[in-house]
């Protein structure tokens, strides 16, 4: 008899908790829709470790994840050619996302590209496509978290490309030391940095150490010049002649690039994967590395980006974007303030 028994509870309190969370809904109408999005919600949660500090902030924060995922399925079923989805930015305002997650400062007048040398001017034939990847010249997608320092991830990316070119070795370096130790001009840690003054820094710092010696934290402190023992180095860097794509191809064509981009609309936020076409203004704010470009099998040409929000994000970290496009800034700018190390 126990069987039934205990078959019998298990259905009864099923009930009784499906009564008692109806029963807190006004609407019957509303009932199963927002029952659906209260167990999305929660499942998102449990997939992106999220925890809240207390019910109302729960509640804020559902509503602002309901309220997105609405913008998302109307964005989806729509005809684009590519898709938003629920990454770990889905309970973020797009104001709050735009404040935490980017970090690029863009060159002020005075500090704008005067005429430098491009090496790569001449180069008449680049390949139909390329990825850095695949040449073992890029480190696995790191994470930015909540700190401004988009800037130091894409100098470290482009630092780790060049360095591999050089020397056959693929070692991840120590965005942390850049962070800390670079605070000088507009390189303000997680208040946001720009890729040119960190090259000059690892310049003048002879290098920089590696991830391993000098690790992430995610949050500004103060320089350990006893773990500084350079891993990598660079002699300096270059800028890619403003606003021509195709001297960006040239660039990328041999070596991961750092790119300045405006990264802050909805769709960028909540990308999940696709050749994206925007919507994006040129507002750069955030940086981040050029290492690739191809074709889709639509036909469209993309550049290929990596990030730093971790590899839940995108393509695996990565994204696609649209290239050769009509302006000449390129995609959300991309061509805009484009630079490379030298080794
Ligand atoms: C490109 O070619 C021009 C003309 O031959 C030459 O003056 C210039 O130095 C070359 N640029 C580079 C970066 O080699």
């Amino acid at each position: 008899m126990a069987f039934p028994t205990i078959l019998t509870q298990g259905l009864c309190m099923a009930l009784l908790v499906l009564t008692l969370r109806a029963s807190s809904f006004a609407s019957a109408s509303r009932e199963l829709g927002e029952m659906s999005m209260i167990e999305r919600h929660e499942r998102w949660m449990a997939q992106h470790g999220k925890a809240y500090e207390d019910a109302a902030e729960k509640e804020r924060r559902f509503e602002i994840f309901k309220s997105n995922f609405e913008l998302i399925q109307t964005f989806n079923n729509g005809n684009h050619k590519f898709r938003l989805g629920l990454n770990r930015f889905a309970d973020l305002t797009n104001d709050e996302f735009r404040a935490t997650h980017n970090g690029f400062r863009p060159k002020s007048g005075a500090a704008a590209s005067t005429a430098k040398r491009f090496r790569y001017e001449n180069v008449t034939a680049v390949p139909a496509s390329m990825d850095w990847r695949a040449e073992g010249a890029v480190t696995p997608v790191k994470d930015q978290g909540q700190c401004g320092c988009c800037w130091a991830f894409s100098a470290v990316a482009a630092t780790e490309g060049i360095a591999k070119l050089a020397t056959g070795k693929l070692v991840s370096l120590s965005e942390q030391e850049l962070v800390d130790c670079d605070v000088h001009g507009q390189d303000q840690g997680c208040d946001g940095g720009l890729m040119d003054s960190a090259f000059d820094f690892i310049v003048k710092n002879r290098g920089l150490t590696t991830e391993a010696n000098y690790p992430y934290k995610g949050a500004d402190g103060k320089c350990n010049t006893r773990k500084a023992d350079a891993a990598a180095s660079i002699s300096g860097h270059e800028d890619v002649p403003a606003n021509h794509e195709s001297a960006l191809l040239k660039a990328v064509a041999h070596q991961p690039v750092s790119v300045a981009i405006d990264a802050g609309g909805f769709a960028f936020q909540m990308y999940e994967g696709g050749v994206f076409t925007g919507d994006c203004g040129t507002d750069l704010d955030h940086g981040v590395t050029a290492v690739g470009y191809g074709v889709a099998s639509d036909g469209t040409k993309y550049w290929l980006i990596k990030n730093s929000w971790g590899s839940s994000w995108g393509e695996n970290g990565y994204i696609r974007m649209e290239r050769d496009v009509n302006s000449k800034e390129g995609l959300c700018g991309i061509a805009m303030e484009a630079s490379y190390p030298t080794a």
